[in-house]
């Protein structure tokens, strides 16, 4: 027996081993980052000892032919694959969900048995998936993973799906596990920790009620508002930060609590640097929801993956007659809409939508929309396999056949080199991680881009046409005066241009022919300049949260770092990285700047202070002030929390949701602990605001766990 004071450092060197992050690596900013996106299952069988575990034997297909099973891919195999990907110049993966999942099979309507092969249905979060690790369902694989990522300069997302457990009719009916003790099912739910609602369907898609608390393709739909859920959740995202990752792709975001995951994304900040981006599908900007996505993505504090670019890459690229106006055009308005638009997550295709080439099986094709992908606004997503033309058409190439298993790791495919080259630029020339993005020269088939951040610039063509060459004349350019070599060094045709000087950076670039199929990239990098801030993450928090401002410039010597006119006390400094701690300051938005250490100020970027830590409250009103359709009750008050007094549609809190009209209620993050002022008000569809009468509501907002608020609408 080791004496009580080695007792006790034995105790307390595992609980740092337990609690350090494997990586000191900042995450917050991901834009210099390529990410790839991996199913577990179907990239590398690493080990074959967690092919059929005992606890949930029968669901591996050795044979790989049922395509709903396990076919052996694990994290150890991801692992063995590490220096295929940063060869690639891949800098993060982003592994689907690696929790412990459904045990059973569930039979398809064919009698074909089924297997939680994607892991979409947790059972238990806060565990691994025995088919990607270990049979005792331990961390070892995952650190493992972790630690040989770093290793290797690669960052790790991992998916995670709170909005539901298992599926809630058959299998294990939804239950819950927390690190093996059981919390509850959805058939004999006593503690509320399900919503009991029927599928979504037909419009209720598009209905901010249905969507958030129907359930999902018989998915059992967890309540986040019950405390234990809430708690659990939260704890679940903690441990995977303290096991190292970097980053989240939250699962469909658009069909959680959208106010809980204010609180989740804070919850998350709080405890250290990540990134997160969610999952909100939608077709393009013209869907219902589309001013709510952007809502959500400028105040939650949890980027998106761009379905609306998504949509316009595969239609442009993938046929012949979608003009490149469509890309142009979701680009600029998406410009306008959201406040982070460099932090969206682009992607040419994923695991539920058939692979590019099931769509158009031509590599050229293929290219140009990856080249596109790596070069416009935005962080580039691969999806596995892109890079080894991986595809199987079975039914249009869709969901399961659009996750195949990997079987080539060659290093010297062109789409393997384009991966390379064009992230080494993303590292190397700031336009393309933080700059704008217009458009200098377009037609149906030529798009000719500009990425510029300050000085630093990045001119591509591409011209999609498998035959026609065009002149392009007229076509200026912010490149400095001088000639220019094809950065890709041909690998997709490109060739050389001219730039002649102009004015108002408007250089006119000579004539030049664009051959068919081809992309060329062009670019400079500034000398010295002053500080320049290009990024800020997280972007929002309360004081003593640590941010990232990233950017160029900055020095090597320290400087410092303002919001507004209140000086931060400064973590880390580097040329191109600051973390600073969030200052006890007023609530509410501010400018940050850098000052290096000679005296020179860079631009502003936008971060709002928190109150407090947020806290999930649900907020009803009864009997609201009548409406008419297109008209909304919505939550304001007096914090930045609850949109300072704002009584527009982007600003307050809201629309709130009326299942039993017209009550009206809405889940809100506020900050632990304080006492808030508020009010509903109607904002109708012409935006003409009525406020209630009578004096603010308050309420006292609890330090921990969750809580409810019942007022009537004062008349
Ligand atoms: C979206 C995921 O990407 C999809 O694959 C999954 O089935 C659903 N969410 C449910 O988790
Ligand atoms: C905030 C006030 O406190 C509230 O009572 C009032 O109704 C609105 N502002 C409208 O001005």
């Amino acid at each position: 027996m080791p004496k009580l004071s080695q007792r006790l450092s034995i105790v307390a060197l595992l609980f740092s081993l337990l609690s350090a992050p494997l990586s000191t690596a900042i995450a917050a900013d991901f834009k210099r980052e390529v990410i790839y996106q991996i199913i577990t299952d179907r990239f590398f069988d690493g080990s074959s000892s967690n092919n059929n575990p005992s606890q949930s034997s029968g669901l591996y297909d050795a044979t790989k032919t049922n395509w709903r099973a396990y076919w052996g891919g694990d994290l150890a195999g991801i692992q063995q694959k590490m220096s295929y990907l940063a060869g690639m110049g891949v800098t993060a993966i982003w592994i689907s969900p690696p929790v412990d999942n459904l045990n059973t099979n569930i039979p398809d309507g064919g009698g074909n048995p089924t297997a939680s092969y994607h892991g979409y249905q947790g059972r238990d979060f806060k565990r691994i998936e025995e088919h990607f690790g270990n049979s005792s369902n331990s961390w070892t694989d995952f650190d493992n993973l972790v630690a040989a990522a770093h290793q290797n300069g690669i960052k790790v997302i991992v998916d995670f799906a709170p909005n539901h457990s298992t599926q809630n009719n058959a299998g294990e009916f939804g239950s819950l596990y927390d690190n093996g003790s059981f919390l509850g099912n959805f058939t004999n739910d006593t503690n509320g920790y399900f919503h009991h609602n029927p599928n979504i369907s037909g419009s209720g898609w598009d209905d901010r009620y249905q969507v958030q608390y129907y359930t999902l393709f018989d998915l059992a739909d967890v309540n986040q508002t019950h405390p234990t859920m809430d708690a659990y959740m939260k704890a679940a995202a903690q441990l995977f930060q303290q096991h190292g990752v970097d980053g989240f792709r939250i699962d469909a975001v658009k069909h959680l609590n959208w106010g809980w995951q204010y609180t989740l994304a804070n919850s998350i900040y709080t405890f250290g640097d990540s990134f997160l981006f969610g999952e909100w599908f939608q077709g393009n900007t013209s869907d219902p929801l589309y001013a709510d996505s952007y809502k959500f993505a400028n105040k939650s504090g949890i980027s998106l993956l761009d379905f609306p670019l998504n949509t316009a890459i595969r239609n442009v690229f993938g046929s012949s007659n979608t003009n490149f106006s469509d890309i142009d055009s979701v680009i600029s308005q998406e410009g306008t809409n959201f406040t982070w638009k460099e932090d969206l997550v682009t992607f040419i295709d994923n695991h539920d939508m058939a692979r590019f080439l099931s769509i158009n099986n031509n590599n050229n094709r293929l290219h140009e929309a990856m080249a596109f992908t790596l070069t416009s606004r935005g962080i580039p997503c691969m999806y596995y396999g892109t890079e080894q033309y991986l595809h199987n058409d079975t039914s249009g190439g869709t969901d399961p056949y659009n996750r195949p298993m990997m079987t080539n790791f060659s290093t010297s495919t062109t789409a393997y080199q384009l991966v390379n080259k064009l992230s080494t630029l993303r590292r190397n020339n700031t336009a393309i991680p933080y700059g704008s993005m217009g458009q200098r020269w377009i037609n149906n088939d030529v798009y000719i881009y500009e990425r510029k951040f300050f000085g630093n610039v990045v001119l591509v063509a591409i011209n999609k046409n498998e035959t026609s060459s065009y002149s392009i004349s007229g076509l200026n350019t912010s490149l400095p005066a001088g000639s220019y070599s094809d950065y890709l060094n041909g690998l997709l045709g490109g060739l050389a241009i001219n730039v002649n000087s102009g004015s108002g950076g408007n250089n006119p670039v000579s004539n030049f022919t664009l051959p068919a199929h081809t992309v060329s990239v062009w670019q400079f990098t500034e000398g010295a300049a002053s500080p320049q801030i290009g990024s800020i993450g997280p972007t929002n928090g309360q004081p003593g949260v640590k941010t990232v401002v990233a950017g160029k410039n900055f020095g090597s010597a320290t400087g410092t770092v303002k919001f507004g006119t209140t000086t931060a006390t400064v973590n880390s400094w580097s040329s191109t990285q600051i973390t600073v701690t969030t200052p006890s300051v007023t609530n509410g938005s501010y400018n940050v700047t850098v000052t290096n250490s000679g005296g020179q100020v860079s631009n502003t970027i936008q971060f709002t202070v928190l109150t407090a830590k947020l806290i999930p409250i649900t907020f009803t009103v009864n009997n609201a002030t009548p409406t008419q359709v297109g008209d909304y009750i919505f939550l304001t008050g007096n914090t930045v929390e609850l949109g300072n007094w704002s009584s527009t549609w982007q600003g307050a809190f809201g629309p709130m949701l009326t299942p039993n009209y017209p009550n009206w209620f809405i889940v809100a993050g506020v900050p632990a602990g304080q006492t808030i002022q508020f009010k509903f008000i109607k904002i109708a569809a012409n935006g003409a605001v009525t406020w209630e009468a009578g004096s603010n509501h308050t309420y006292t907002v609890p330090t921990s766990g969750t809580g409810f608020v019942n007022v009537n609408w004062q008349y």
